[in-house]
């Protein structure tokens, strides 16, 4: 089929590749010139696993254009994947959105399906249509489906290839079979819906997720007190299948471009129709507090850090990715340099994202070797293979005060125990 994707961040531009794998002819639409030469030369502006091997075997059904009248003309479906970020109120700004609407209306010469990818919130899917039927140019029939997109950055082509679940939500018999065909060669089980339910789809799922790790969190917090380990007891737990075993591993709180915005965006739909999300207020709640667990912890070796050194492993706001987005780094690194430490950092690939934000006020390390080195105390933010793997004794070896505190629980028991006997002060979450 003849397919036009707007926006190529992380949705956008996986959402296009993968339908060309799957022998659609895509073109690719942003207002970025920049970004799209890179990616006329099979590059990705985006970190993200196995995406440029698929620019390349399929770069003869994809093209990228800034030009949207020619790209939105004749597809027969056009995906909507551009941001929809968090406004100041944490309700969802759907600029963007509506940008590519209205380009959508004065471009489109054939009927065709318009496919929100991006989340928005509830009832957004019958304004954007509304909206498209009343500024249209041409005498076309233009329907808008809903398609949210559960990809995980790190692992965003592999989610979409070969999906938890694809959900469709229409309204009419002939966009729920175009939007079927689309996908009939996705190896993954295919929900046709409403469409406010599919959008809600994408929200509840995400909360829930959100709930579960701040959950869990808490859980931690209370092991701490309590004397108990929350892996075994998360382990434990994870046994009985209507819990599950995924996302009970508990940290200094989830980032990321998804869980923080979508938890606040229902939050205030919520209360926007006079209603209180009260469960998902809570996770957001613990998450704010979580992400300054390990300051917190710190202020019990140092009273102050001024002069102090510190190294902070891993910036992302998980590992597999470039994407600093609500990372706990950002709000606790400006703490650290408030203060007056001097922040030495390390990451494998979030470090150019970072200084475009820090520039030169944090000390940029090429090994995490050299990040320790003389070190007053380590934060570990970012569960990154280097990290977990580091050889225990470095930590003695190369630091001025080996205390270590660790968000992710990187280390095993055993590890913790060798880290004991080599008079390392280690700290993680609920152990
Ligand atoms: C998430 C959803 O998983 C995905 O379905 C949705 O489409 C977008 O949002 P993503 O943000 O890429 O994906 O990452 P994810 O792996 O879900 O992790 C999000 C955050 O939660 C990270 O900061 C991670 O460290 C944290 N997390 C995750 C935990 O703290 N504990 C867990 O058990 C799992």
């Amino acid at each position: 089929m003849k397919i036009a994707v707007a926006g190529t961040g992380y949705v956008g531009l996986v959402t296009g590749v993968c339908l060309a794998e799957h022998g659609h002819q895509v073109v690719c639409v942003d207002i970025d010139e920049k970004k799209l030469e890179m990616m006329r030369l099979g590059k990705s502006p985006i970190y993200e696993e196995g995406l440029e091997e698929l620019m390349t075997q399929n770069a003869s059904r994809l093209t990228y254009t800034t030009d949207y009248v020619n790209a939105y003309r004749n597809a027969q479906v056009i995906f909507i994947g551009v941001g929809t970020p968090e406004k100041s109120d944490g309700s969802a700004n759907l600029q963007y959105v509506y940008q590519v609407a209205e380009q959508i209306a004065l471009s489109v010469e054939n009927n065709c399906v318009v496919v929100i990818k991006s989340t928005v919130p509830i009832g957004t899917n019958d304004k954007v249509e509304e909206y498209i039927k009343n500024h249209l140019k041409h005498d076309v029939v233009v329907e808008v489906a809903s398609n949210p997109e559960f990809l995980s950055q790190g692992t965003a082509v592999r989610d979409t290839l070969h999906a938890s679940r694809i959900i469709i939500g229409t309204e009419t018999e002939r966009a729920k079979q175009i939007l079927l065909d689309v996908y009939k060669e996705f190896d993954a089980p295919i929900l046709t819906l409403g469409r406010r339910s599919a959008e809600m789809v994408k929200y509840a799922s995400n909360d829930f997720l959100a709930l579960k790790i701040s959950y869990i969190n808490e859980i931690a917090n209370l092991c701490e007190i309590v004397g108990a380990n929350i892996d075994e007891v998360a382990e434990g737990m994870g046994y009985d299948e209507r819990i599950g075993k995924k996302f009970l591993k508990a940290g200094i709180g989830y980032g990321g471009s998804c869980f923080p915005k979508d938890t606040k965006a229902l939050s205030w739909l919520a209360s926007f129709n006079d209603y209180e999300l009260k469960t998902v207020k809570a996770a957001i709640e613990v998450n704010e507090q979580q992400k300054l667990k390990l300051l917190k912890k710190a202020r019990r070796y140092y009273e102050s850090f001024r002069g102090k050194t510190v190294t902070v492993l891993g910036l992302t706001f998980k590992p597999g990715t470039d994407d600093l987005r609500e990372a706990p780094s950002l709000i606790n690194v400006p703490l650290l340099i408030e203060e007056g430490a001097v922040v030495k950092v390390w990451d494998p690939i979030g470090k150019e994202n970072f200084r475009k934000l820090f520039k030169d006020s944090v000390e940029y390390c090429v090994s995490i070797e050299d990040a320790l080195k003389s070190s007053d105390l380590c934060m570990i933010f970012t569960e990154w293979d280097d990290v977990k793997n580091l050889n225990i004794e470095t930590y003695k070896k190369l630091m001025n005060n080996a205390i270590v505190l660790d968000g992710r629980n990187c280390y095993t028991s055993e590890s913790i125990a060798k880290m004991r006997e080599q008079k390392i002060t280690y700290e993680s979450i609920g152990r």
